[in-house]
This record gives C-alpha cells, structure tokens and sequence, in this order.
C-alpha cells in the first residue's frame, strides 16, 4: 500500500513539473513572436511610414521614390548627385534655382544658365529636369531631402 501510495506521489509531481515545465516554455515562445504595436521590430507594423519624419517628410519622401530614387540617393552619389541638403547648399545662382532646375531644366539650358551647365558636364548624363511639380510638392520633396 505505501509502494502505491509512493508512486502516485512520483508521478503526480513529476507531472506537475512538466506541466510547470511545458507552461514556461509556451510562456516565452509566445513572448518572442508576438508583435505588438509598441514593438520595434519589424519597422512599419502599425502603418507607420517612418516614426521619425514628419507628414510632410513623408510625402516628399513619396515624391521622392516615385520620381527622383531611380537616379538618386539622399547621401551617396549615383547617376545624380545626393541630394541631402541639397536647397542649403547656398551655392546656386538664384534663390528658387532647385526648383527651377527641377521643373524646368530645358529653358536653363536654353538661356545657358552658367551653373546648369557646369553640372551637366560634370555628370554628362543625358537627362533633363522637367518634372510637373506645384510649390507644395517641392516643399514636400525639400522637408523630405532637408
Ligand atoms: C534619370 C535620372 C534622374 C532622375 C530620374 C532625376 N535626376 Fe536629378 N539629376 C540627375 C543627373 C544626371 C544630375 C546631374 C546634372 C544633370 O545632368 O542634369 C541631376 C541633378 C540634380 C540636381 C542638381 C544638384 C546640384 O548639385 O545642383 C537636383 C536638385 C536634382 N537632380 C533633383 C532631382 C529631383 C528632385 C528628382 C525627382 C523629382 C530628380 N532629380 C530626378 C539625374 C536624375
């Protein structure tokens, strides 16, 4: 009767372990792979574009992918130059030249605007800046690129 006794005393408490056991084991399996939104990985799970751009950012950044990331990046030179800080550069020939450049590019060359042409001659890409683009837009692309 004791040696039963003892055995359902075993195996109840090495049944408790395992369950304990299994119990934390789920636990931290489902810490690991559950996602929330305050989570940080992956980037973007809540709809977010980027946390750290402002509305407007976001939009250029639209902007920007869709028309300029083909041919540039924002710190690195590819086809064109990187554009980061590009309208602080301080160095064009007029106060709205960028925007001019972008949406007009063929009536700079055809007025032979000095700068436009010293930067396709650097780049010599056969490309001409002639986007349809309003000031707000621009403004966009600019906090973007900023
Ligand atoms: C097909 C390639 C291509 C695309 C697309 C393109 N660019 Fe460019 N970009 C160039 C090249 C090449 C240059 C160098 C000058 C030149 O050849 O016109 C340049 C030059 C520039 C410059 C002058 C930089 C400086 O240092 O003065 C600006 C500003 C610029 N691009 C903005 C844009 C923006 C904004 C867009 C999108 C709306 C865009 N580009 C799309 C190729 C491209």
């Amino acid at each position: 009767m004791r040696k039963l006794t003892n055995r359902i005393l075993i195996i109840s408490s090495g049944f408790l372990i395992l369950t304990i056991g299994i119990s934390y084991f789920l636990y931290n399996l489902s810490e690991t792979n559950y996602l929330g939104c305050a989570t940080e990985i992956p980037q973007n799970f809540c709809g977010t574009v980027s946390p750290s751009l402002s509305e407007n950012a976001t939009e250029g950044k639209k902007i920007f992918n869709i028309n300029c990331a083909a041919c540039h990046k924002l710190d690195k030179k590819m086809t064109g130059p990187a554009l980061r800080g590009i309208n602080n550069k301080g160095e064009f020939p007029y106060e709205n030249y960028v925007f001019d450049f972008i949406t007009k590019e063929d009536s700079l060359n055809k007025i032979n605007d000095k700068y436009t042409k010293i930067l396709n001659e650097e780049y010599n890409y056969d490309f001409n800046h002639n986007f349809t683009m309003t000031k707000t837009e621009f403004e966009y692309l600019m906090d973007y690129v900023k």
